[in-house]
C-alpha cells in the first residue's frame, strides 16, 4: 500500500514537473496554438524614408513599389508600414486629417492597392498604423468639433469650457510648455492634446467616435491589409472627469510616470473588447499594440487569447533602460548594464511563456538607430555588434519588429545643431530646454545618441549621391557614411550585415524551437555575455552574445564540445569552446545546436 502510495505520488510529482518545463511548451505548440504572427519576421518601413520615386526629396509608395524585390530578398514576412494617410505633417502622419486617403507626398490609393498586391504576390503581408488615440487638428471632425459648442462633432474630442477654470494638468509629450491642453478662443474652451497641439485627443466615450474608427479600420481590412500596429492605444481611454492628479498619487499609484496614468483608462479593456467583436474577430489578422505605459502588471489584459482583445503589444522597458531619470532621453554616461537587461528580457519572455504573445525589438522609427544605441558603431565594431543585436532579435520567444536599415547596420547621424532636425519632438524639447535656461549644448550632446531622427534618414541603397533614394533635396539629411553602408555594396559582399541578416532570418524560419521553444539564461550574473538556450522537444540551441569590446568567457554549465555551429558573426566561423566554457571575441556572436 506504502509503496503504491509512493509511486502514485512520483508520478504526480513528475506531472507537475513536466507541465512547468518543455513538456508544456511542446503543449503549446498545436495547430490551435501555432499563429502566422507568432511565426512572422516583421520589417517595418517608414516610407518618407525608404525610396523617392518622382525626386521630390521625399519617400513615397511608387518607390517601395520599386524595391518589392529588395523586400522579397530579405525573407522577411510582414511590412509594418508608418502612417501613410493624409496628413499635414506636424508629427510625420501621426496626424491624420484624412484617414480614407493617401498622403499626397505619399502618391495615391491607387498605388496603395499596387502596392498592397505586389507584397501580396510576393507572399508578403501589409500591416498598417492605426492612429486613433488622436487626429490631426485639420481633420473635418475636429475642425467641425471646434467650431461651435453645440456642433454634433463637439464631443468627438475633450473639450474643458474656460468658465469652470485652468483644467488640471495634463502632459502634452511635444508641447514647449508641457502642457497638454489647449485654449481655443472661438468656443473660449480647452481642448485635450496628449501630444502636440496639432493632434488633439479622439474622445473614445463616445460611442460615435468608436463607430467611426471601426469603420475606417474596416475600410482598409476589406481592401486587404493584414492588420495593424495599433498607436499608443492604452491612451484612449481617460477618466473624463479630469480629476487633479497629484505627485503623491503618481508615485503610489503609477510608478511616478504619466504615461502609466495616461494609459489606464477606466474603460480601455471594453473598448478593446469591442474592437476585437466588431472589426479584428471577423478577419484573418494580427493586432499589436503600441504598448506605452504597460506594465508586467497589466501585459495580460491586452494579449490573452481568452479575453478577445488583441494579439500582441510591444512594451517600453527595454528601450528605456539606461536613460538617466528624469532628464529628457540623457543616456548615463557609463551606459547600460547587461545584467539589467537581460533581466527585462528574460521577464518579459516568462509573462508570455504560457499565456498571451510577446514581441522583441530594438529599433523603430522612435528610437535611435540599434547600432549606435545598443551596439557599437565605430568603424571597427559596428558591424560585428550589428550582427550581434540582430542575432538577440531573431532568437528570442517574440515575433521579432525589424526596422528598416538596421539590417544594412545604418547608425545614428548624430545632427550638431538644432536646425538639421525636422522631428516636432527634438526642435520643441529645445526650445523647452532654452526656455528653462538649460544646458543646450548637452541636450545636443544627449540628441545625438537618442534622437529619433537618427533613425528617420534616407535608406542607403547606393553610393551615388543621397544614396540613391533621390537625386532631389532629401527631407532630411543623408548620413556620410552612405558611401560604403549600402544595399549595392552590401549585396556583394558575403560577410555583409545585410547577408548576415538574410542568413538568421532563415535560420529562425528553419525551426520553430527559434519560435515556440523555451527560453533559458545562462550564466545570468556575467556582465558580458548574453547565454540562453532554446527548447522544443528534442531541439535545443544555445545562442551566444558578448556584448562588449572585449574578450568575454561565459560559463555555460553543460558540455559545448561537439554542438553544431548555425551561425558565427566572425566570417572565419572561429569559436573558443573549453567543455562548459565559451570565450567570445568582442561583439562575437553564434548559435549552436547542442546535440
Ligand atoms: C507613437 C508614434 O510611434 C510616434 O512616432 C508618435 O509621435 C506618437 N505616437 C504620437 O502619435
Amino acid at each position: 500500500m506504502r509503496k503504491r502510495l509512493s509511486y502514485l505520488l512520483t508520478v504526480l510529482l513528475m506531472c507537475c514537473v513536466l507541465a512547468n518545463s518543455s513538456y508544456a511548451q511542446t503543449q503549446a505548440v498545436t495547430n490551435n496554438n501555432r499563429k502566422w504572427w507568432k511565426e512572422a519576421v516583421v520589417y517595418q518601413i517608414y516610407p518618407r524614408s525608404f525610396k523617392d520615386s518622382n525626386n521630390d526629396g521625399i519617400g513615397d509608395l511608387k518607390g517601395i513599389i520599386s524595391k518589392l524585390d529588395y523586400i522579397k530578398s530579405l525573407g522577411v514576412d510582414v511590412i509594418w508600414l508608418n502612417p501613410m494617410y493624409g496628413s499635414p505633417n506636424a508629427d510625420n502622419g501621426y496626424d491624420i486629417s484624412d484617414y480614407r486617403s493617401v498622403m499626397k507626398e505619399f502618391g495615391t490609393m491607387d498605388d496603395f492597392d499596387a502596392l498592397l498586391k505586389g507584397l501580396h504576390e510576393r507572399g508578403i503581408k501589409l500591416v498598417l498604423d492605426l492612429v486613433v488615440n488622436h487626429t490631426s487638428d485639420e481633420h473635418e471632425w475636429f475642425k467641425q468639433s471646434r467650431s461651435s459648442r453645440t456642433n454634433p462633432y463637439r464631443d468627438y474630442y475633450h473639450w474643458w469650457p474656460a468658465e469652470k477654470g485652468k483644467p488640471p494638468f495634463r502632459p502634452g509629450a511635444f508641447e514647449v510648455d508641457g502642457s497638454g491642453w489647449r485654449y481655443d478662443s472661438l468656443t473660449n474652451a480647452y481642448y485635450l492634446h496628449y501630444f502636440s497641439y496639432k493632434q488633439p485627443d479622439l474622445n473614445w466615450e463616445n460611442p460615435k467616435v468608436r463607430q467611426e474608427v471601426y469603420s475606417l479600420m474596416r475600410f482598409w481590412l476589406d481592401k486587404g491589409v493584414d492588420g495593424f500596429r495599433m498607436d499608443v492605444i492604452p491612451f484612449i481611454a481617460k477618466d473624463i472627469n479630469f480629476p487633479v492628479i497629484t505627485k503623491k498619487d503618481l508615485d503610489e499609484n503609477y510608478n511616478g510616470g504619466w504615461d502609466q496614468y495616461m494609459a489606464s483608462g477606466p474603460h480601455l479593456h471594453d473598448y478593446l473588447k469591442e474592437v476585437n467583436a466588431q472589426v479584428l474577430s471577423k478577419y484573418n489578422v494580427m493586432s499589436v499594440a503600441e504598448g506605452a505605459g504597460v506594465t508586467a502588471a497589466t501585459a495580460h489584459k491586452f494579449v490573452d487569447a481568452d479575453r478577445h482583445e488583441l494579439n500582441m503589444l510591444y512594451h517600453f522597458e527595454g528601450v528605456n533602460l539606461g536613460y538617466i531619470p528624469n532628464r529628457f532621453k540623457k543616456m548615463d554616461p557609463h551606459g547600460y548594464s547587461l545584467i539589467k537587461f537581460k533581466q527585462i528580457y528574460s521577464k518579459w519572455d516568462s509573462i508570455f511563456e504560457y499565456k498571451g504573445w510577446g514581441t522583441i525589438y530594438l529599433g523603430n522609427h522612435d528610437q535611435p538607430r540599434m547600432v549606435t544605441r545598443w551596439g557599437n558603431d565605430v568603424p571597427e565594431y559596428r558591424e560585428l555588434s550589428s550582427k550581434m543585436l540582430t542575432t538577440f532579435l531573431m532568437t528570442m520567444r517574440a515575433t521579432p519588429y525589424y526596422y528598416f536599415g538596421d539590417e544594412l547596420g545604418m547608425s545614428n547621424i548624430k545632427f550638431d545643431k538644432i536646425e538639421d532636425y525636422r522631428d516636432i519632438e527634438s526642435i520643441n524639447m529645445y526650445k523647452q530646454v532654452k526656455n528653462n535656461g538649460g544646458d543646450l549644448n548637452e541636450f545636443i550632446e544627449a540628441q545625438k545618441i537618442s534622437a529619433r531622427d537618427n533613425s528617420r534618414t534616407p535608406f542607403q541603397w547606393n553610393s551615388s549621391e543621397n544614396a540613391g533614394f533621390t537625386t532631389g533635396t532629401p527631407w532630411i539629411k543623408v548620413n556620410p557614411n552612405y558611401i560604403s553602408i549600402n544595399v549595392e555594396a552590401e549585396e556583394k559582399d558575403s560577410n555583409s550585415v545585410l547577408n548576415y541578416f538574410k542568413r538568421i532570418v532563415k535560420l529562425r524560419k528553419s525551426d520553430l524551437a527559434f519560435v515556440y521553444g523555451r527560453y533559458d539564461l545562462i550564466d545570468k550574473a556575467n556582465p558580458d555575455v548574453y547565454a540562453y538556450t532554446r527548447t522544443l522537444n528534442h531541439d535545443k540551441y544555445l545562442v551566444l552574445l558578448n556584448f562588449h569590446q572585449h574578450i568575454s568567457i561565459t560559463n555555460i554549465g553543460f558540455n559545448v564540445k561537439g554542438s553544431k555551429q548555425m551561425i558565427n558573426n566572425y566570417s572565419d566561423g572561429s569559436l573558443i569552446i573549453n567543455g562548459k566554457q565559451v570565450t567570445l571575441k568582442p561583439y562575437q556572436a553564434a548559435v549552436l545546436k547542442i546535440q
